[in-house]
C-alpha cells in the first residue's frame, strides 16, 4: 500500500516563491499541510528592485484555500537570516529548506562583466550558502532536515551565454554532496534537482508549443517527494523536465594505466587517448565518493613489483 506524503506540522522555507517553480512548490507544500515561508525578493529576472507583492500574492493565495503561510521579502544575499528569523518567529523552527531563488544575466562570456559573473554567483550560490548555514543549527538539534539545491542542465552540461550561471549550477551539485555526506547521521538529506520548466526564465527564448509541455507543475512532485519523511536519497542530482524524471551519477571511464617506467609520458596518452575515454571497457565505475578507488588499488596491486610493462593491465581490471 502507498502512503501519502504528508508536511503537516513541518516548516517549509521555499527562496524565490513569489513566481515560476517556487510558486507551484508553496502551492503544492501549503496543499499538504505545511506551514510556508514564501519568501521573495519580488524584483525583475536580472535581479534589480523589488516588491513585497510577489510574495504576498501567493501567501493569499494560499491562506485563500485553507492553507497556512507567512511572506518574506529579504534578499537571499544579504539577509538570509532575516529569512529564517520569519520562520523560527512564525512557525518555532525549520524542517525543510528549499534554495530556489535565482536571477539570469545572460552574456557571452567575451562580454560577460565581472560584476555579470559575480552578482549571479552571489544569489544562486552565496545565498543558497548563507541560508543553509542559518538553518543547519535546527536542523542537526532536531535530527531532521530536507534541502534542496537548484542546479540547472546549463550547469551539468553548459551552456552558451550562462558561464556566471553554469558556475554557479554545478557549485551547488558539490555543495549539496557535501552537505550529504556531513548531515547523514542527524538525518539531513540534501538533494539537487535540474529543472526545465516554463517560467519567466525560459519563455522568451524556447518556443510556445514546447513551453507548454514544460509546466512548472511537472516539477514540483519531485521536490515534494525529496524532501518528506520518507524521502530515501542523499546527495543525488535528478533531471526533471515536461514529466519526465531521471537521476544524473557520474561515471568513470575504466581508464588508461601507465607505468613510472617510459610509458608513463604525454605520447603514451597520445597514442591510447581512446582508452581513457572508452566507456565500453571493462572497469567502468559509478564513483559516488572522493576514496571510490578501488579499482585503482585493485588493478595496480596486482601488477608485479619488477613490472616492466609486460603485464596486461586490461586482463586485471573488473576483478
Ligand atoms: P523565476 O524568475 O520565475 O523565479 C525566481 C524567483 O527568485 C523570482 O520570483 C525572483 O524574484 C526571486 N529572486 C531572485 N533573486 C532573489 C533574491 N536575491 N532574494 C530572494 N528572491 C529572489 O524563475 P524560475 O524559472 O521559477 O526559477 C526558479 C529556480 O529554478 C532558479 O534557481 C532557476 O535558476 C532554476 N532553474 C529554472 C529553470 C527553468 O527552466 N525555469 C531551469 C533550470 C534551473
Amino acid at each position: 500500500m502507498t502512503q501519502d506524503i504528508s508536511f503537516k506540522d513541518k516548516v517549509v522555507i521555499i527562496t524565490g516563491a513569489g513566481g515560476g517553480l517556487g510558486k507551484q512548490y508553496a502551492l503544492r507544500f501549503a496543499e499538504r499541510g505545511a506551514k510556508v515561508v514564501v519568501n521573495d525578493l519580488g524584483g525583475s529576472l536580472s535581479g534589480s528592485g523589488n516588491s513585497t507583492k510577489a510574495a504576498d500574492v501567493v501567501v493569499e493565495e494560499i491562506k485563500s484555500k485553507g492553507g497556512t503561510a507567512v511572506s518574506n521579502y529579504d534578499n537571499v544575499v544579504t539577509n538570509a537570516e532575516g529569512i529564517l528569523k520569519t520562520a523560527v518567529d512564525n512557525f518555532g523552527t525549520v524542517h525543510v529548506l528549499i534554495n530556489n531563488a535565482g536571477i539570469l544575466k545572460d552574456a557571452s562570456f567575451k562580454k560577460m562583466t565581472e560584476k555579470q559573473f559575480t552578482d549571479v554567483l552571489d544569489v544562486h550560490l552565496n545565498g543558497s550558502f548563507r541560508l543553509t548555514k542559518a538553518c543547519w543549527p535546527y536542523f542537526k538539534k532536531q535530527n531532521y532536515g530536507r534541502i534542496i539545491m537548484t542546479a540547472s542542465p546549463a550547469g551539468l552540461y553548459g551552456n552558451f551565454g550562462q558561464a556566471n550561471y553554469s558556475a554557479a549550477k554545478l557549485a551547488l551539485v558539490g555543495f549539496g554532496e557535501t552537505l550529504a555526506k556531513e548531515g547523514y547521521k542527524n538525518n539531513i538529506k540534501v538533494n539537487a534537482i535540474a529543472p526545465l520548466a516554463k517560467s519567466r526564465m525560459t519563455e522568451t527564448i524556447m518556443p510556445p508549443d514546447i513551453l507548454e509541455r514544460l509546466l512548472p507543475q511537472k516539477i514540483s512532485p519531485l521536490v515534494l517527494f525529496l524532501t518528506s519523511d520518507q524521502c530515501p536519497t542523499t546527495g543525488s542530482i535528478y533531471e526533471v523536465a515536461a514529466g519526465l524524471f531521471a537521476q544524473i551519477r557520474w561515471e568513470r571511464s575504466g581508464g588508461l594505466y601507465l607505468r613510472p617506467d617510459n610509458t608513463l609520458t604525454p605520447e603514451a596518452i597520445l597514442n591510447r587517448f581512446k582508452d581513457i575515454s572508452d566507456f565500453t571497457k571493462p572497469g567502468v565505475q559509478h564513483p559516488v565518493q572522493l576514496n571510490d578507488y578501488n579499482q585503482v588499488w585493485t588493478v595496480t596491486s596486482k601488477l608485479p613489483s619488477n613490472d616492466q610493462g609486460n603485464t596486461k593491465i586490461d586482463s586485471l581490471k573488473g576483478k
